[in-house]
This record gives C-alpha cells, structure tokens and sequence, in this order.
C-alpha cells in the first residue's frame, strides 16, 4: 500500500541553525523558511535526491511541535511521510485493521498542497506516520 518515503520532518528548536547546518555543514540544498501559519509549523526542504528533508520549528500558539519540542529540547525526528495512490482507500483499510487516523480521520491539505492524514505512533512502533496521496 505505502509507496515512496516522501518526506522525513525533522523538529528543531532553532530553524537557522538547522538550516545552516543542512547547507554549509552537510553540503545540501535547501529552500528558503516558508511559514505554513495552517499548520502552525514554518518549515525549510532540504532536497536530496531521493527525498526531502523537513525542518520544522514552531509558528504561533499552540504549534503541533511544541509539545515534541518541550519533550526534546535539542531536536529530533518527528515524523515520515509515505506516499500512497488513495488516501481514503488507505484510511479504511487501516482502520479495518485497528490503527488510529489522528485527527477528525479526514484528510486535510498538507504543506504540498495534497491530502495528508496522520496515523497514531503507538499503532507504528513509536513513529508518527504521514500518508500523503502523490
Ligand atoms: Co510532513
């Protein structure tokens, strides 16, 4: 059902020093910080060739990551995005089987512009999980 790994959100508690270090330390590409105020996140992509990186910080009150951020201070991965070709499809499916969709269990328009769902880390080994319809 799960396709390509769209993304990997990466918290932190200082976006330009994330930043900086994706660019200069690590050598990689990256965009410039973009607010999602929908999201209550401001994120940079950092392209690599198989995939992105997400840097995510907080924006505004009541950001989804703050609470991840207040539990790890320094940072840390926060979730993977997996691509699937039916969003509902895959919902139902998962839900047949027990896991827990986040939320109101409808998709919304995530950061890309496309239907995103999230599924409950207990349900997946300790890992928040984003399904994105490519
Ligand atoms: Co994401």
């Amino acid at each position: 059902m799960i396709g390509k790994l769209n993304h990997m959100a990466i918290a932190v508690p200082d976006l330009e020093a994330a930043t900086a270090t994706y660019r200069d330390v690590l050598g990689a590409k990256v965009s410039p910080a973009q607010p999602e105020p929908d999201h209550g996140v401001t994120v940079v992509f950092v392209e690599l060739p198989n995939t992105k990186i997400e840097l995510l910080h907080p924006l505004g009150e009541g950001s989804p990551i703050q609470g991840f951020l207040d539990k790890n201070p320094s940072g840390g991965i926060h979730h993977v995005c997996y691509e699937v070709d039916d969003i509902l499809a895959s919902r139902d499916r998962l839900k047949e089987q027990g896991a827990r969709v986040l939320g109101d269990g409808e998709p919304k328009i995530g950061a890309h512009g496309k239907p995103v769902l999230f599924l409950h880390p207990k349900d997946f080994n300790g890992t928040l999980i984003e399904l994105e319809q490519a």
